[in-house]
């Protein structure tokens, strides 16, 4: 059960899904069940541990496994890890799932359609599909979707918040936490987080 052990929960999809939205209200609701937390952010990460790594294959691999490298070392001290790169690739993926090995994995699903026409706050996809940036994910760039995630959640049809619910509830059902009951609510922000 919930009794310190260790766990990463691995949120999977394309950029401006909900990934880090999603990560950081489950970040207050597995600290508010007095359980250490981390976020790894692919946003975050580029800033300082795969600072200088590009977007290429190679380079979104090496950023992955770094992502799983930190996220193994923290899972098996105890703290639940809440990781939310694109992480494109299928096998990256499962090879972090067999480093970490207590692994839920959560694919964020919106289409591509929604995210450039409905949210794109950084006009990302506007210059993508323009040709001005080249080698974006979803438009000219690979994203394997899982086969057999732990769980779906769908921002296309859900609410961040119902999204988190349904993430409880797995975590309840696989033994991670003991309540799937929300205890935040409102705005609070994780301070390493922009
Ligand atoms: S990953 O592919 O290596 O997992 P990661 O999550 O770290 O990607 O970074 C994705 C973020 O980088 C996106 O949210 C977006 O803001 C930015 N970005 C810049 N260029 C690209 C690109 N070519 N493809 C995808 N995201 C990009």
């Amino acid at each position: 059960m919930s009794d310190n052990k260790g766990f990463t929960v691995w949120f999977t999809g394309l950029s401006g899904s909900g990934k880090s939205t999603i990560a950081e209200m489950l970040y207050h609701e597995v600290q508010a069940r007095d359980m250490k937390a981390e976020i790894l952010d692919g946003d975050e990460v580029r800033k300082n541990l795969s600072k200088g790594l590009g977007f290429s294959k190679e380079d979104r691999d090496t950023n992955i496994m770094r992502i799983g490298y930190v996220a193994s070392l923290l899972t098996r001290n105890g703290v639940a890890t809440i990781c939310c790169p694109i992480s494109p690739y299928k096998e990256t993926r499962d090879a972090n799932r067999a480093l970490i090995g207590e692994f839920v994995e959560v694919y964020v699903h919106a289409t591509i359609e929604e995210l450039a026409e409905n949210r794109d706050p950084k006009g990302l996809y506007k210059k993508a599909l323009a040709g001005e940036i080249t080698g974006f994910t979803g438009v000219d760039d690979p994203y394997e979707v899982p086969e057999n995630p732990e769980l779906v959640v769908d921002t296309m049809i859900e609410s961040p918040e119902e999204s988190l619910q349904t993430v409880l509830t797995k975590l309840k059902e696989l033994g991670r936490i003991e309540s799937d009951e929300v205890m935040i609510e409102g705005d609070r922000v994780h301070s390493g987080l922009t």
